[in-house]
This record gives C-alpha cells, sequence and structure tokens, in this order.
C-alpha cells in the first residue's frame, strides 16, 4: 500500500501547520498506534517545530485524545490557544522529566522526535517507560542517527541502537539466572519492534511475569534428545568413530561452527 493511502499520511495531509516526516513512517505510525483511534488516551510528542505534528494527531486519534507537546523553544507555548498541552524543556533532563510526570501522571504513548542525540533518545526512553501504562508504547523515531558520523558522531558503543540491544538483553535476563542490568526497564517491556528508522518498546508490567519451566505431566516415550548428536557427515562424526572416542566434542563444534559464522556478523 502506498503510503499516501495510510490513515496518518491523510491526518497529515489535514494537518494546518507544517509538518515533515520521512514517508516510510505512515506505514509505521497506522501499524503502531491503530488501536488508539478514538480512545481517551494521554499522546506527548517530544519535538513541535511548527506544530504541525501535533494537529496530525489530533485529526488522527480524534477529539478524545489528550495531546501533549514538548520542546526546548518556547513559542512553542502559542499551540495551547488549540487545546493542546504544552510543555517547555529539556528532554535530556531527568528532573525535566520528574516535573512533567508529576504534573501529567502515567501516559499512553511517547513518541520521540525530539533532538535525536544519543543522550536525548537514551535518557528520554529511561525516564519514560517507567511513566506509561500498560498497554501502551514507547516510540523513538529517526535512530538512524545512530549510524551517521557527520554532527551525531556515530556509531558508537553508546548509540541509541546500541541502548535498544542492550535492552534486548535485558529482557531476555528475566529468564531465570540470567544476568541482570543496572538501569534495568525488564519489568515494564513485554516487546520491542525494530523497523527502519524507528523503534518501539510495548509495555506491559503483567506480561513481563517469570517464566516458569511448565511440565504436563503426560506420558513419555523417553525420546532422545538430538541436539547434541554429531551429523553423519561432520569431521567430528568421523574422527569420533575412527578412534571410537565417546567425546561429543560439543565445544569445538561451537569453536568450528563460532567461526563459520562470522561472516554473518560483518
Ligand atoms: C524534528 S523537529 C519536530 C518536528 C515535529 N514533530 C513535526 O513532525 O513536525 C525537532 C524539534 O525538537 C526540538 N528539540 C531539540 N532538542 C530538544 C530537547 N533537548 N528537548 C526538547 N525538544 C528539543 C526542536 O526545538 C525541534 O522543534
Amino acid at each position: 500500500m502506498s503510503y499516501k493511502n495510510t490513515k496518518t499520511y491523510k491526518s497529515f495531509k489535514k494537518s494546518k501547520y507544517s509538518c515533515i516526516k520521512w514517508s516510510n513512517y505512515f506505514g509505521i505510525y497506522d501499524e503502531l498506534f491503530k488501536k488508539y483511534r478514538n480512545k481517551k488516551i494521554t499522546f506527548v510528542e517530544i519535538g513541535i517545530f511548527s506544530g504541525g505534528s501535533l494537529f496530525m494527531w489530533r485529526n488522527y486519534f480524534g477529539k478524545d485524545a489528550r495531546i501533549i507537546g514538548i520542546d526546548l523553544n518556547p513559542q512553542s507555548k502559542k499551540f495551547e490557544k488549540y487545546g493542546f498541552e504544552i510543555f517547555i524543556g529539556d528532554q535530556s533532563s531527568s528532573l525535566f522529566w520528574r516535573n512533567f510526570f508529576k504534573k501529567v501522571g502515567k501516559v499512553d504513548v511517547v513518541l520521540d522526535d525530539g533532538g535525536h542525540t544519543n543522550y536525548q533518545q537514551i535518557i528520554t526512553t529511561n525516564k519514560c517507560i517507567p511513566m506509561i501504562k500498560d498497554g501502551g508504547k514507547m516510540v523513538v523515531e529517526d535512530v538512524h542517527t545512530s549510524f551517521i558520523k557527520y554532527n551525531w558522531y556515530n556509531p558508537s558503543k553508546y548509540s541509541f541502537i546500541n541502548y535498544s540491544k542492550k535492552i534486548v538483553e535485558d529482557i531476555n535476563s528475566r529468564f531465570p539466572n540470567l544476568k541482570t542490568f543496572n538501569f534495568s526497564l525488564r519489568k515494564f517491556i513485554y516487546k520491542i519492534e525494530f523497523f527502519e528508522s524507528i523503534v518501539s518498546f510495548d509495555i506491559n508490567r503483567k506480561l513481563c511475569k517469570k517464566n516458569i519451566f511448565v511440565d504436563n505431566k503426560k506420558k513419555t516415550i523417553n525420546p532422545v534428545e538430538y541436539r547434541n548428536t554429531l551429523n553423519k557427515n561432520s569431521i567430528f562424526y568421523k574422527i569420533k568413530n575412527f578412534f571410537k572416542l565417546r567425546s561429543n566434542f560439543t565445544y569445538l563444534v561451537f569453536i568450528v561452527n563460532a567461526l563459520k559464522l562470522k561472516k554473518y556478523f560483518k
């Protein structure tokens, strides 16, 4: 489907003020945000600029949505007269977020279209996620800045995409006995979606439950677990058979396969 047929693009075209987005974002917005349309939600966008996206979101979500805009630019306050709530502040300040959520309470969706630096994106994600309701989303756009050298000084160890990969590790650390991290968000994030230029985190504390082993206690046929069985064509199988060895060479197989996998990590 052409982006021009999406609901968010139609709302964008109807906006009374200038707004600039990337064409692929509209399909992604439709996919991520459809369940919030015509609902009484609180939607927060960081980055107001010319105000066009505030009207786009009003058109898309409908009149029951509480639309909040955040920007460093004090002139953005002028959009309050259209029924938007406007907060002036720095998205990279923890103090700003503490005061913001004290006033606003928990929200449904946060969309970060602010300054797009690693620091701004990471502090915003870390401070907003605990204040998003179950069923809500944290969406960070223009994350391609994680790969741009000029002005963004990336790729770097501390890019937003590397932080998101850390969160992938973090949510897997819910699995029993795996390492946990400082500044962990694993008790909030149920799912992460990676798109080109956009990362979306689904918040649901209830679904972040402890993972427990479940057995249906039915009759077993005592099957053989083939996980560590050597392939008959493998050199290890031939050596094992030739010397009549008992070892399955699992660690050696792991090392050899890791070397073969190198090309998939280039
Ligand atoms: C890309 S524009 C937003 C565009 C708007 N969302 C739209 O779609 O039309 C980025 C905005 O983020 C604001 N901004 C930049 N750094 C910021 C920061 N640290 N905190 C809050 N806002 C910031 C800028 O003033 C600018 O208005």
